[in-house]
């Protein structure tokens, strides 16, 4: 069943660019609008709603952070994101004005079904987005857009997450659609990105023996950090979550602009640093941030290991190693930008000897609080 590779998750891996192109299938109409059906809240409803709050754990967790900003981009509708196992015991503000939305691979996670039944007893609208077919988390929701990503085996999530994603971008822009803020040429503009990202993961996909050789020699590390801003922020949290659960490493993730509060103590000789470089291009302020802390952690001694899109030169001097992403929109840069970390973790998992697909200590679905 694993298709002729080593393991589900190389497998799923590979298997990303199809997941996304079927998560949008059928969702996208020939004239460019979005036609989300199944999102059976009614369109007066999402009319009124004046705050949108989403629950998910570890990997869902980190899809719901990046969906903040483009909700919040692309409908100017506040967006809070919280962990579910914190978020039920705070006695969180809300309301039948607020949509709730709940994301999880398995729909069986605990901490988000009683995050969700919490947000209903409020009268807030629960929509889910789920990969699993009929499970407790879509059941007891109002909604639920599933993502079309297949079966997931191994423990660590990586397609199911590309496929989050997805489906929180066209939540955004549907919301923005029904609602009528910013809808225009900007989105449509999204829609037609969107429709070609399949490819730009595939791009990826073909370009990592560089990335798997960086892992295996760096197999006796004990420590990587990963730093990020905007949306490259949880993905550098992503990128620490999957080293810790495939690698057993000490990873962390950082907003690069914290560096200097407090993480930089950290920098020392040698040590790996992943950096996720946004786009010079739209927030090049952000850049060109980022690119000061590359230098700065550099002049330190890190080992400076850099994700930048294609022909960004200006990082060129300052990265030990350079992983090339395509050209992609700011807010969907994440699709493209996690998969290097994916085979990163998945190779040094490998070269440590760990079970890649079972991890110790972890299960697929977490159904205990
Ligand atoms: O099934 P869910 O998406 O609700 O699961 C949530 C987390 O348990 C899950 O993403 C976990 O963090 C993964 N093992 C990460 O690779």
């Amino acid at each position: 069943e694993k298709g002729g590779y080593d393991y589900f998750m190389l497998k799923e891996i590979a298997e990303q660019p199809k997941a996304v192109a079927d998560t949008l299938l059928g969702r996208i109409d020939g004239s460019g609008s979005l036609t989300l059906d199944e999102v059976r809240i009614p369109p007066g409803v999402l009319r009124e709603i004046d705050k949108v709050v989403i629950v998910a754990c570890g990997t869902a967790f980190h899809a719901g952070m990046i969906a903040k900003y483009a909700i919040e981009h692309w409908t100017r509708l506040p967006c809070e994101v919280e962990l579910a196992s914190e978020f039920r015991y705070r006695d969180p503000i809300l309301d039948a004005q607020t949509l709730v939305i709940a994301i999880s691979q398995s729909g069986e996670t605990m901490d988000t079904l009683m995050a969700l039944r919490h947000a209903r007893e409020q009268g807030s609208k629960v929509l889910a987005i789920c990969n699993t077919n009929g499970s407790t988390i879509p059941r007891e929701s109002d909604a639920v857009l599933y993502t079309h990503a297949g079966p997931e085996v191994a423990v660590a999530s990586t397609k199911a997450f590309l496929t989050q994603l997805v489906a929180c971008y066209l939540v955004a822009l549907y919301l923005g659609q029904v609602r009528g803020t910013k809808w225009g040429d900007e989105i449509r503009a999204v829609i037609r990105d969107l429709s070609s990202i399949a490819g730009a993961v595939e791009q990826v996909l073909g370009t990592m023996e560089p990335v798997r050789e960086l892992a295996r020699s760096l197999a006796s590390k004990k420590t990587v950090l990963f730093l990020g801003r905007h949306v490259g922020y949880p993905v550098a949290l992503e990128g620490a979550l999957k080293l810790k659960e495939l690698a057993y490493m000490h990873a962390e993730g950082f907003a690069a602009g914290e560096l200097k509060h407090g993480p930089i103590a950290l920098i020392e000789e040698d040590l790996p640093v992943v950096v996720v470089v946004p786009s010079p291009r739209g927030r090049s302020v952000l850049h060109d941030k980022i690119v000061s802390n590359i230098q700065e952690i550099r002049a330190r001694g890190a080992r400076t290991i850099v994700i930048a899109e294609e022909g960004d030169e200006a990082v060129v001097p300052y990265a030990d190693h350079l992983v090339r992403i395509p050209v992609t929109p700011t807010l969907l840069q994440p699709m493209v930008a996690t998969v290097p970390l994916q085979v990163f973790a998945c190779e040094l998992a490998t070269a440590r000897g760990n079970e890649v697909d079972q991890p110790r200590n972890l299960a697929k679905s977490v159904t205990v609080e």
